[in-house]
């Protein structure tokens, strides 16, 4: 038998111009951190309980309120559609059908009432400009839209350096027209427009006053971090490293994620992404404290094939979660806790 998931990144290579492919890919400067980030995963080893009753597994959940058939959801990326003609609509509409939530890249190449209209449950992830005031409209529009939430991407004061050797970059073979069609009035030319690079946990605040809702914050690693974002009011802590695309070399997330779990505690949601490809990673990192996992390349290449695929993806991942719950003696996905212990051939 041989699994699906494991043939999406190829059949992208394949089927997508060598720039798209390369961008989707890639990380920063050596790529250290995206080569290490799905790896780091399998350093942990599961210790599974017996004699308990699996016949029935409950993988649902809420984050922030809004219910999931499983803790799996889909962090935002852009170029959606440059992969697929349907872009972001294929992945709300995948993410609605499976009962899973989508986040929105603030530069998405689909209106947002167009995504809402799907009836997705969907966040927006936000960067914020150097002058403030100019973020305002966009914050509009996706609240009017039916956003739920908002994440604050932090880990990008500017854009971590990659690599693209010879031929085009992806942005001299993109059409503009599918990317940041949100941005109404187009302020990207105003003075003031270019990424924060003096964020601070006040925007937090900021961010949930100015649009009455939720705020995560994304990019988080350190404890100590996580703890500033709490204080100034965070409703969760999304750990990352942007998928090894800004700070080469920065940890793994899925070395990172148990201790800010911990300093988090009870007092906001925890989320994770980085390197999450499989069923296994799943119920790993739930074990470690997140509340959910979301993934960046795997809906990419999936979507490929469209909302189908993307689909398919989900509910593929949804089952490996499942088998890994029961063969791990786990009905509901707090029993998780305790399952992953360090060092793969050191056992306790
Ligand atoms: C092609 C691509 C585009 C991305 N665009 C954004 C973005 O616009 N905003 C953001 O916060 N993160 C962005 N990310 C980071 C993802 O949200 C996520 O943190 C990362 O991809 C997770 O790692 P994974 O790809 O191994 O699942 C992007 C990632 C990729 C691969």
């Amino acid at each position: 038998m041989d699994r699906w998931l494991n043939s999406l990144e190829e059949t992208a290579r394949q089927a997508l111009a060598v720039p798209l492919f390369r961008y989707l890919s890639q990380g920063a400067r050596d790529g250290t951190t995206a080569s290490e980030a799905h790896a780091a995963w399998a350093e942990f080893r599961l210790l599974p309980h017996v004699l308990r009753d699996v016949t029935e597994i409950d993988t649902r959940t809420t984050v922030l309120g809004t219910e999931l058939t499983c803790p799996v959801a889909v962090a935002p990326t852009t170029l959606q559609r440059a992969v697929h003609p349907d872009g972001e609509l294929a992945m709300a509409r995948a993410t609605a059908a499976t009962g899973s939530l989508v986040v929105v890249s603030s530069n998405a190449g689909t209106p947002f009432a167009d995504i809402g209209a799907t009836g997705a449950d969907w966040w927006l992830q936000v960067y914020l400009s150097a002058d403030r005031t100019l973020s305002e409209p966009l914050l509009a529009s996706a609240v009017a839209a039916g956003a739920k939430a908002l994440v604050l991407t932090v880990d990008t004061p500017v854009v971590g350096t990659k690599y693209d050797g010879a031929g085009p970059t992806v942005w001299e073979t993109t059409d503009p027209a599918i990317l940041r069609v949100n941005a109404e009035p187009d302020l990207s030319e105003a003075p003031g427009a270019e990424k924060a690079t003096d964020l601070g946990p006040h925007d937090i605040g900021w961010l949930a006053e100015t649009t009455g809702l939720p705020v995560v914050v994304k990019g988080v690693l350190r404890p100590d971090d996580a703890r500033r974002c709490v204080q100034a009011g965070a409703a969760g802590i999304w750990v990352s490293n942007h998928g090894g695309r800004q700070l080469d070399r920065s940890v793994s997330t899925a070395a990172a994620l148990a201790p800010v779990a911990e300093a988090v505690g009870s007092e906001a949601e925890v989320y994770v992404d980085g390197g999450v490809r499989s069923g296994l990673d799943v119920v790993t990192a739930l074990s470690l404290g997140a509340r959910a996992v979301f993934l960046g390349r795997l809906p990419l290449y999936a979507l490929v094939g469209g909302e189908s695929a993307v689909q398919r993806m989900l509910t593929d991942l949804q089952d490996e979660l499942v088998d890994a719950l029961r063969l791990s003696g786990c009905r509901h996905l707090g029993d998780t806790r305790g399952l992953a212990v360090r060092g793969p051939l050191t056992g306790l």
